[in-house]
């Protein structure tokens, strides 16, 4: 900057001051969030794509700048003061307010119109056209406790609101709620006492790779033997107890794990096992299907299936046969098309597994 003669320079910083006061007062209007929905709503019906009423249209940004029929553009960049349309919009005679039906807008709704022009009256894409941008976490108060509240960088937005308004976070919810709280989510009804008992005097820690369920990549001999000796017997169990009903016949039993595991671990440490999709087991049982037969192998690591490779369509394909149902004809709306739950191309079921 140029030297200043000193008798000018308090009224320098008075300036600055008042355009920093100006711009932090008001917030960044969004396009999308604030303004289209408004404009939509209350505008688009006589000034839109469908009708121009006064040779105005807001949808687009050249027409909405454009000379309307008084011989004036309604907007007036970054001078709302000078656009019809603020004045329209914030008008007490009948005559003129915009929109001339319904309720004049809000306060709240004329200001956001008037920032908006103010800040230059941008249209943005919507916002499934615009690049993803990574955003900054918000900032929060590190009062200890609250910090750790924070687990995830989710949780970091939700803080930051909360202190904005001055609200503490909630503790967390002790067991029995959350499990309340799932089962209302999923069935929309509350736990049986059995259901909540079961959950309550499940100690294992959940949801975590190496723990002991059956999502376990850590430990797998420990692991999954240990789950595989609290399943098997409950599940022959149900399938003797089908059978005594004389049910089975009627009852198609499908089971299987989430994928096999690799056969070699890229752990730096440890025995951990990732997902593998090219080989891992299903099984069936009733509805049908042949007892004691095997289908495929994979080969001695058991990286891939490479003795008679089946894929997760034919399953599909196989269930839906054993239901009754021609899995190369069911069809279901969707998108427009006529779609299939095996894919495009035919499918047969795995015919060695039915009796
Ligand atoms: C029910 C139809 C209708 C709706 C809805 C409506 N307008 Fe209008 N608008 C008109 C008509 C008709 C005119 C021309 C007559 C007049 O100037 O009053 C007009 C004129 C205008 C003008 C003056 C254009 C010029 O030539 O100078 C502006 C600005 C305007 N409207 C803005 C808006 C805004 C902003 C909204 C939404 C908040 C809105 N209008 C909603 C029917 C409508």
């Amino acid at each position: 900057m140029r030297d200043l003669p000193a008798s000018c320079a308090p009224f320098v910083v008075a300036i600055l001051l008042l355009v920093c006061g100006t711009s932090q007062a008001h917030e960044q209007v969004s396009f999308s969030r604030d303004i289209k929905p408004l404009l939509a709503k209350r505008c688009f019906a006589c000034h839109g794509p469908d009708l121009a009423e006064s040779a105005l249209a807001l949808h687009e940004r050249d027409q909405a700048l454009a000379i309307t029929d008084s011989g004036e553009a309604a907007i007036v960049l970054s001078k709302p003061n000078s656009s019809e349309l603020l004045r329209r919009v914030s008008s007490t005679a009948e005559d003129l307010r915009m929109p001339p039906e319904g309720d004049p807008l809000t306060p709240r709704e004329v200001d956001l119109l008037e920032q908006w022009i103010s800040q230059g009256a941008d249209y943005q894409l919507h916002w499934t056209f615009l690049p993803p941008k990574k955003s900054s976490f918000p900032k929060f108060q590190d009062t200890g406790q609250d910090s750790s509240w924070v687990a995830n960088p989710l949780d970091a937005f939700i803080l930051a609101k909360l202190e904005a308004k001055g609200l503490p976070p909630s503790p967390p919810a002790e067991k029995a709620v959350l499990a309340r709280r799932v089962y209302y989510n999923l069935i929309g009804l509350p736990p049986t006492l059995q259901q909540m008992q079961t959950f309550l005097d499940d100690k294992r820690p959940g949801g975590n790779h190496i723990d002991h369920n059956w999502d376990a990549h850590g430990d797998l001999i420990y692991n999954h033997s240990q789950d595989v000796s609290e399943t098997d017997q409950p599940i022959a169990a149900s399938l003797k107890d089908l059978r005594q009903r004389g049910l089975l016949d009627k009852t198609l039993v499908v089971r299987g794990g989430e994928f096999g595991r690799q056969p070699t671990a890229e752990y730096a440490e440890g025995t951990g096992r990732d997902h593998n999709s090219y080989g891992f087991t299903m099984w069936m049982a009733g509805g049908g299907i042949k007892g004691g037969t095997t289908v495929g192998s994979t080969d001695e690591l058991g990286s891939r299936a490479v003795e008679r490779p089946t894929t997760v369509k034919e399953l599909h394909a196989t269930v839906l046969q054993q239901m009754g149902l021609d899995p190369n004809h069911l069809t279901y709306f969707y998108n427009g098309l006529d779609q299939k739950l095996v894919g495009v191309e035919p499918v047969e079921p795995i015919w060695e597994v039915v009796g």
